[in-house]
């Protein structure tokens, strides 16, 4: 079985494991990388969101033989020391309840101010639509992606070491 080569949070990493198993899975159990969640194991829930190529993806839908020669950025990734404008503002807002959604919140919320500075709510609603929270922190996160973009002074932030 030939090892899966990619970029894992700026650094090269090659794993050894079957092709068809979620990245979720190599994350969690074969890497040691804790901070993204599994929710529900069926692409419904956002709470295992990281980025691929920047973009927010589903980890536990998404094989590892599909990521070869890929940047994956996961939670720990984001920042060095928590200091992403959606991590700061996150912090100051106080969005977590629970907090087991939040990572996943977070790296949606990241790859759309990747893409879009000054976002509506109403891209905003859109954009994170797939991520649930059982603790209704709703409005406390479009509250928080709002304030994420006085740190980023107009401009796109990037959405992780890796891109
Ligand atoms: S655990 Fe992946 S979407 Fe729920
Ligand atoms: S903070 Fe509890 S599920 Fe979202």
């Amino acid at each position: 079985m030939p090892a899966i080569d990619f970029t894992l949070n700026g650094k090269r990493q090659s794993v050894d494991v079957q092709p068809q198993m979620p990245l979720l899975w190599v994350l969690r159990d074969t890497l040691g990388l804790t901070g993204t969640k599994f929710g529900c194991g069926l692409q419904l829930c956002g709470a295992c969101t990281v980025h691929i190529n920047g973009v927010a993806t589903r980890s536990c839908g998404t094989p590892i033989s599909t990521v070869a020669g890929k940047n994956v950025t996961t939670i720990e990734g984001l920042s060095a020391d928590a200091n992403h404008p959606v991590q700061r503002a996150w912090i100051e807002v106080d969005v977590p309840q629970c907090g087991y959604c939040q990572s996943g919140q977070i790296m949606s919320a990241a790859a759309l101010l990747a893409r879009k500075a000054n976002p509506s709510d109403a891209d905003i609603d859109q954009a994170m639509r797939g991520n649930l929270c059982r603790c209704g922190t709703y409005s406390a996160i479009r509250e928080a992606i709002h304030r994420a973009t006085r740190y980023t002074g107009g401009s796109k932030v990037q959405s992780g070491g890796a891109e």
